[in-house]
């Protein structure tokens, strides 16, 4: 069962040539990025519509909310493919003023489809329309959202899941639900409900939960009621997850969990947030819910995987990245976004960024068109898992180290994904020579 309903789809599964809308290689900003290739393969084509407007929600208390959705519906609809097929997406913006665009937020794909107003395209405008084409890669959870003022745009509604099936199930489970979590003009909410989501779920039954945290505070969930393993975080497998009891854990804005649980006999689970958000699977007597929970840290969790060592690896260049926040000025090494020079790369180097965030609350470094792997946090190389995000909390006098290797040509946004700190500066730019 899926969290949110499925899209309406257009035909799906033909195979023949494909339009890309955005075969331009010149970007707004004179630049050039890559276009997707035009000729389809044999892949299969998924072709989906996202319509952007300016919508009535209706809450639970009878009143209603003036909201901006895609297709109507809070959050937007899951779009959900198979591994390796070509995804096309065609959006139409109906009348947000300002315009629109679609990030495909994780996904690596080519530049010219990554949906940056102003880096990779010029937003949609009323009445205007915009297809993204991307073949989905890589299996796992990611989402999408507005990249046009998203720091406004996402608060009101422009958001939505996108699940990526993988072509083997490595993990089996009976059933499945996306479980997306954002902030709605200041409330909360799961799967566009406010506090309690019930679902029905039988004693035995093993359950993934595809858990997309795309408020801009971090949210802390704890698991009562049965053990858990954390599968995949970004939509990259752990390696070998360990199962976890009485733990809590924290998601950053931007970030994915996959969780794996088994149905207790007394038949109810309750995964309940710090700030209020409880989802209630099953129907059977309430477990405790436990103010003890251990927290989760990824850093010695899983097993250490010989083909992705952590240390020695090769760098071609390091950079050095200071993340900071006070009331008025949010910024990466003292500056923010227009001052702040690109890293610039040239396609091969395999580049370390150290990363410190020494101020102003919780900083989610999001980078775009590529996934990192996590090296070391505070000096301590990690002991578990590789652990591969495009989104990595960091928390006040935190420092990690990043490997990012620079195989996906064009021009890149790394910021804050507390998306109120990156439009007031704590954002930059990766740019391929
Ligand atoms: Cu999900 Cu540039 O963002
Ligand atoms: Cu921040």
């Amino acid at each position: 069962m899926g969290g949110s309903h499925h899209m309406e789809e257009g035909a799906a599964h033909d195979h023949g040539s494909v339009q890309a809308s955005a075969a331009n290689q010149v970007m707004p900003g004179g630049r050039s990025c890559a276009a997707i290739t035009e000729d389809a393969g044999n892949e299969a084509v998924r072709e989906f519509r996202l319509t952007a407007a300016q919508t009535v929600k209706e809450l639970e208390n009878g009143t209603t909310e003036q909201v901006w959705a895609f297709n109507g519906s809070i959050p937007g609809p899951e779009i959900r493919v198979t591994e390796g097929e070509r995804v096309r997406v065609i959006l139409d913006n109906k009348d947000i003023r300002e315009g629109v665009t679609v990030h495909w937020h994780g996904i690596v794909l080519p530049c010219s489809q990554d949906g940056v107003a102003g880096v990779t395209q010029d937003a949609v405008n009323p009445g205007e329309q915009f297809t993204y084409e991307f073949i989905a890669d890589s299996p796992g959870t990611y989402w999408y959202h507005s990249h046009q003022a998203s720091s406004e745009q996402v608060k009101k509604g422009l958001l939505g899941p996108l699940i990526v099936e993988p072509k083997e199930e490595a993990f089996d489970y009976d059933r499945e639900m996306t479980l997306l979590i954002q902030e709605l003009n200041g409330v909360y909410r799961m799967n566009g409900s406010a506090r309690v989501l019930p679902v029905e779920a039988a004693p035995g039954e093993t359950l993934r939960l595809r858990m997309i945290q795309a408020a801009n505070e971090t949210e802390t969930f704890s698991v009562n009621g049965a053990s858990y393993r954390i599968l995949a975080m970004d939509g990259h497998d752990l390696n070998a997850p360990g199962v976890l009891d009485h733990h809590k854990f924290r998601m950053g804005a931007g970030q994915r969990y996959d969780l794996l649980l088994q149905m207790p006999q007394n038949g109810k689970v309750v995964i309940a947030s710090e700030s209020g958000l409880q989802v209630i699977l099953g129907t059977g007597s309430d477990p405790v819910i436990r103010s003890d929970h251990a927290l989760f840290t990824w850093t010695d969790y899983g097993v250490p995987d010989p083909g992705a060592p952590v240390a020695d690896l090769p760098v071609d260049h390091s950079h050095t990245l200071t993340l900071d926040q006070n009331l008025f000025i949010n910024s990466i090494n003292g500056k923010s976004f227009h001052e702040i020079p690109p890293i610039i790369v040239n396609e091969g180097d395999r580049v370390k960024l150290t990363i410190t965030n020494i101020g102003g609350g919780d900083h989610p470094f999001h980078l775009h068109g590529h996934r990192f792997q996590v090296l070391s946090r505070n000096g301590m190389p990690l002991s578990g898992s590789p652990v591969y995000l495009d989104t990595l909390l960091t928390q006040q006098d935190e420092t990690f180290e990043i490997y990012v290797k620079a195989d996906n040509p064009g021009l890149w946004m790394m910021h804050c994904h507390n998306l109120m700190h990156a439009s007031m500066g704590m954002s930059m730019m990766l740019n391929y020579e």
